[in-house]
């Protein structure tokens, strides 16, 4: 059999690899040459001009991004994909690549805070109308989508809060009003949903997190449509962004993806340990986390998620002040930004990764000015929940006072 056709973590490790075409080398090579020298000048003009395939500057294509980019769309189901410098590239190269001044673009109301930035201040300023509806109610999408609407942008689970958008019924929607729908997978990964499969355009992924796994890159991916992806490469990067991904970022995604459903399946597994655990604890008021029964969209991701994740977050009785002296007084957890990475990482959206939202915009995207975000990484799970522990007790105290 050959690794095209396996299962997803055959895939992972093979799809679009064959070593006979590398001297045998077991790891794909790092192609990083910039520029790529044409048989003839013609063959040079045929490139360019679209006639002729191959590869001839590292801005549009090559050969290693092609690779990533080619498991990846396997992956996640899709037909093609390109790989960007940053998540932020792939969500920007898409959207410039499809909209124009008039047209109108709906998202969710909660989203990465960069993302929230771009939509409100980056979009808007070239006449593009950006409105946002709660997408976890799809009769608000159904009441608010107009002829105008050519984009429908979310995330599930949505960062920080947790809340999940169900993906076919907002497809069913978008799709009869002429608009593309495009999700922010970043959260979820194909390991646990894939959006294309039901019934979206276009995936989104901030590669820094779980694809790449290891908190040492920075990059990010779109997949979808042939023709979609061509726009986006040739549009959306090679004009208005630049922003390519570099071959060597590539090779360690790659390096990344051979281990991916192993990491989910343990980020999964220690999460609901550590969110069962907090639940329970005196000092905790809440906990959002897909996996537990007592998550308000639980069926919905029983339905649309292979497993809860390794994302969480929860509030304090002590609100604030009591989230950040917890957080200071963690040894192992790292106070950090970014997510999915080996080490648990812990975070304050509101004055960190959401603090380009105003207390009022958050108040109503449903992000608490308390609210701590829990990336469980891969440590033994123990050790994270002793950390914890310890971190909490002085809240707990309190608590039971
Ligand atoms: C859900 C989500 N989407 C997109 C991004 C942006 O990705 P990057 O930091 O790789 O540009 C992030 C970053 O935290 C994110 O959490």
């Amino acid at each position: 059999m050959r690794g095209d056709q396996g299962g997803f973590s055959t895939r992972a490790i093979h799809a679009g690899y064959d070593p006979a075409n590398e001297h045998g080398a077991l790891t794909p090579p790092v192609h990083l040459t910039s520029t790529f020298a044409f048989d003839s000048a013609e063959a040079g003009g045929e490139m360019f001009a679209g006639t002729r395939e191959g590869h001839f500057y590292s801005r549009i294509s090559n050969p290693t991004t092609d690779l990533l980019e080619r498991r990846l769309a396997s992956l996640e189901g899709g037909e093609a994909a390109v790989a960007t410098a940053s998540g932020m590239g792939a969500i920007t190269a898409v959207l410039w690549s499809f909209l124009q001044a008039g047209d109108e673009v709906i998202t969710d109301q909660t989203l990465y805070g960069c993302t929230f930035a771009f939509m409100r201040d980056g979009l808007t300023r070239f006449g593009v109308t950006v409105r946002q509806v709660d997408m976890t109610d799809p009769r608000a999408l159904a009441a608010a989508i107009s002829d105008k609407t050519r984009i429908v942008y979310f995330e599930t689970p949505a960062n920080p809060n947790m809340r999940l958008v169900d993906i076919a019924a907002i497809s069913r929607i978008a799709r009869a009003a002429g608009a593309k729908v495009v999700v922010d997978n970043t959260y979820a990964t194909p390991v646990l949903t894939r959006p294309l499969a039901l019934g979206a355009d276009i995936v989104v992924h901030s590669a820094t997190k779980y694809l790449g796994g290891h908190g040492d890159l920075v990059g990010g991916i779109a997949i979808g449509g042939v023709e979609d992806m061509r726009r986006v490469r040739m549009v959306g990067v090679k004009d208005m962004t630049g922003a390519v991904m570099s071959p060597f970022t590539a090779f360690l995604v790659m390096r990344g993806l051979k281990t991916l459903s192993l990491r989910m399946a343990r980020h999964g597994e220690s999460a609901l340990a550590v969110a069962r655990w907090l639940e329970t604890h005196p000092a905790v008021t809440g906990v959002f986390y897909p996996g537990l029964a007592s998550f308000p969209q639980h069926a919905l991701a029983a339905r649309q998620m292979a497993h809860g994740g390794g994302m969480m977050a929860f509030e304090l009785k002590g609100g604030h002040a009591a989230g950040v002296a917890m957080m200071n007084r963690l040894t192992l957890i790292r106070r950090a930004v970014s997510l999915g990475d080996a080490e648990t990482l812990i975070q304050h959206p509101a004055s960190m990764t959401h603090s380009t939202y105003t207390p009022q915009e958050r108040a109503e995207a449903g992000i608490g000015e308390g609210l701590v975000r829990l990336s469980v990484g891969l440590e033994d799970v123990a050790d994270i929940l002793g950390d914890l522990e310890t971190a909490l007790e002085p809240e707990r105290v309190a608590a039971s006072a």
